[in-house]
């Protein structure tokens, strides 16, 4: 197999690319530096039938111990992935701000703090990056999306704008490919009232949410009108364990690697917590994070 970019490597151990520390080899693995060098990629495999999956700031995924078949991308190394740009003057009275999809939400949420732009506190805490924070509306950022360029698995650009989208909780329409980077808008607003209300969700957050131990976040969307992880606390399964995997006993909706867990032990978790949460209320729970390789 030869490829365009002399960047591919076989079997990178994407568990270093999980915030979950969770995961096997990627059969091949490539950060390209720009869109072209992107394309190219995409091209290639397209020609070559190779499957091709990409990773953001893999903050809610889950690998399967196994690994991941195909070509797997990550767009942290290209700069032009990384890059915020700011596209409205002074004086406009909003701030339009475009994102490449590897910049980390925390970032953007720090720049945002020191120029005022309000609503960006709305992120503050989220982890990952933009591009995967776009593919789930994380934490709403919906609302704020202008418009989204993808880059499709053939290998050719798109931009949709915001009515195109149709964002819902943990959802958006977007074409199968890779986010490429997101315009963004903010009113604008003063620096010293944004950054303490990026302070306060930052306390609530650290109070109430499992923030040390590696995790996915939350494991399971709420169900309307009702919050997983009460569900599952008031089933009485924080703490329970199965492997190194573990119900967070601060979040019951945050699942825990304690150091060794497989992929395997957090799916036979998540298992037991739909047949424990079904049992007491007859709400079947659906998995929030995104499964990932041979297993499924
Ligand atoms: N609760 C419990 N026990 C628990 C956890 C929560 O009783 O173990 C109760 C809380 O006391 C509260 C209610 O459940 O009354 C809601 O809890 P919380 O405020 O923590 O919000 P959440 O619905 O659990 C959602 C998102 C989070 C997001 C927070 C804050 C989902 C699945 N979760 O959590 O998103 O950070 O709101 O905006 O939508 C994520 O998606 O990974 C994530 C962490």
């Amino acid at each position: 197999m030869t490829w365009p970019s002399a960047g591919v490597r076989s079997t990178e151990l994407l568990a270093n690319h999980t915030s979950f520390r969770i995961g096997g080899p990627a059969e091949w693995f490539a950060e390209p530096h720009g869109l072209d060098e992107l394309l190219g990629l995409l091209r290639e495999a397209n020609r070559q039938g190779i499957l091709v999956s990409v990773i953001g700031g893999g903050t809610n995924l889950l690998v399967a111990d196994r690994g991941v078949r195909g070509l797997v991308i990550s767009l942290r190394r290209g700069r032009p992935f990384r890059l915020v740009e700011v596209l409205s003057q002074e004086g406009e009275p909003q701030v339009r701000v475009r994102c490449g999809s590897a910049v980390y939400t925390q970032q953007l949420v720090t720049l945002g703090g020191c120029h005022g732009w309000g609503g960006v506190d709305l992120l503050a805490g989220l982890p990952g990056q933009i591009g995967g924070a776009m593919v789930m509306n994380a934490q709403n950022i919906g609302q704020r999306v202008e418009r989204i360029r993808v880059v499709s698995w053939a290998g050719s650009v798109q931009e949709l704008t915001r009515d195109q989208l149709a964002f819902a909780y943990r959802y958006t329409r977007l074409p199968p490919g890779i986010v490429v980077d997101a315009t963004l808008r903010f009113e604008r607003a003063d620096p010293t009232a944004t950054v303490a209300r990026i302070q306060h969700v930052l306390q609530h957050r650290n109070a109430t949410q499992e923030v040390t131990l590696p995790s996915a976040g939350c494991a399971f969307k709420n169900p309307p009108g009702e919050s997983a992880g009460r569900l599952i606390d008031r089933a009485g399964l924080k703490g329970a364990r199965i492997g190194d995997a573990r119900i967070s006993p601060r979040h019951a909706n945050f699942l825990v690697n304690l150091g060794r867990a497989t992929c395997d032990d957090v799916l036979s978790l998540m298992d037991y917590v739909q047949r424990r949460v079904v049992r007491a209320t007859g709400i079947l729970l659906e998995p929030e994070v995104r499964l990932l390789g041979e297993r499924w």
